[in-house]
């Protein structure tokens, strides 16, 4: 809120932000309609107001559509039909336990709403196959980063790609965030001609959501604020326990 928008209450900013950071959710199935390239411009300039350390801003975006979104995905897709590429490094294994019974809930919630069995393993390397052509989005984005920065600096990235997706879905534009690509630095490297120093954090599909695809219907619950956070020096931790947690506004952003 700036002095030029006095019309503006901080009740109704802070409403209007909190219906956009509690509506986005994964996408990952579009409808074909293209996100103009000012659009995608605009949404990035505004996701670059990111905190970074020392300001250093080390984000990078690769933005795709049309043919060399598709070139990039065909590529991707031999690689993995091919089984060329090494095995996963964005979780620890084995994964502590607190977060594999997160992980395996996710996976319940995600095949069922695609009408997977669990151990039918070529539909599901078949759906992770998907996450290659962005699930059919229209704009794919690639992340990357200079490899010789460490884990501080992959935090002002991840506070980046949250804003993209904050700054798209405030204007009716959808997302998934995906590290599947991260496996795939090599082929997405060539590709994109990136400089050797930079590595593949993450992609990220973009488009339009298709409203009427299951996959799209998944709400993923979150822990309670009392079971996350630790109070020192309130007035009491009970109080904390006794708030009821918001439930998670799934449905009711306007399209
Ligand atoms: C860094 C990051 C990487 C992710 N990678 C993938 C991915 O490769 N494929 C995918 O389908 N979803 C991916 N997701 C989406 C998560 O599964 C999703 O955020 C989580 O289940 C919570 O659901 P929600 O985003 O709909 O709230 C990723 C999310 C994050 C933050």
């Amino acid at each position: 809120m700036t002095d030029k928008s006095p019309e503006w209450s901080q009740a109704g900013v802070a409403g209007c932000v909190d219906q956009v950071l509690r509506s986005r959710r994964s996408v990952r199935a579009y409808k074909p309609d293209p996100v103009p390239q000012d659009l995608v411009l605009e949404i990035l300039q505004a996701a670059a107001s990111a905190p970074s350390n020392s300001n250093t801003q080390p984000w990078r975006a690769h933005v795709l559509t049309g043919a060399p979104m598709k070139a990039l995905g065909d590529a991707l897709v031999a690689a993995f039909q091919n089984g060329n590429f090494p095995p996963p490094a964005h979780f620890p294994d084995p994964l502590p336990q607190v977060f594999c019974t997160r992980q395996d809930d996710f996976a319940v919630r995600y095949y069922a709403s695609l009408g997977i069995e669990r151990k039918d393993m070529a539909a599901r390397a078949s759906q992770t196959q998907r996450n290659f052509s962005f699930f059919g989005a229209p704009v794919g984005l690639i992340f990357s980063i200079d490899a010789r920065l460490s884990a501080h600096s992959w935090l002002d990235l991840g506070l980046f790609v949250q804003n993209v997706m904050i700054a798209a879905k405030a204007r009716g534009i959808d997302t998934c965030p995906q590290v599947s690509f991260a496996r795939f630095h090599t082929v997405i490297a060539s590709h994109l001609q990136m400089p050797v120093e930079e590595v593949t954090a993450c992609g990220m599909a973009m488009g339009f959501a298709d409203a009427s695809a299951a996959v799209n219907q998944m709400q993923m619950p979150r822990q309670r604020v009392e079971e996350f956070v630790r109070l020192f020096g309130f007035e009491s931790a009970a109080k904390l326990s006794a708030q009821p947690c918001p439930a998670r506004e799934i449905d009711t952003w306007p399209e």
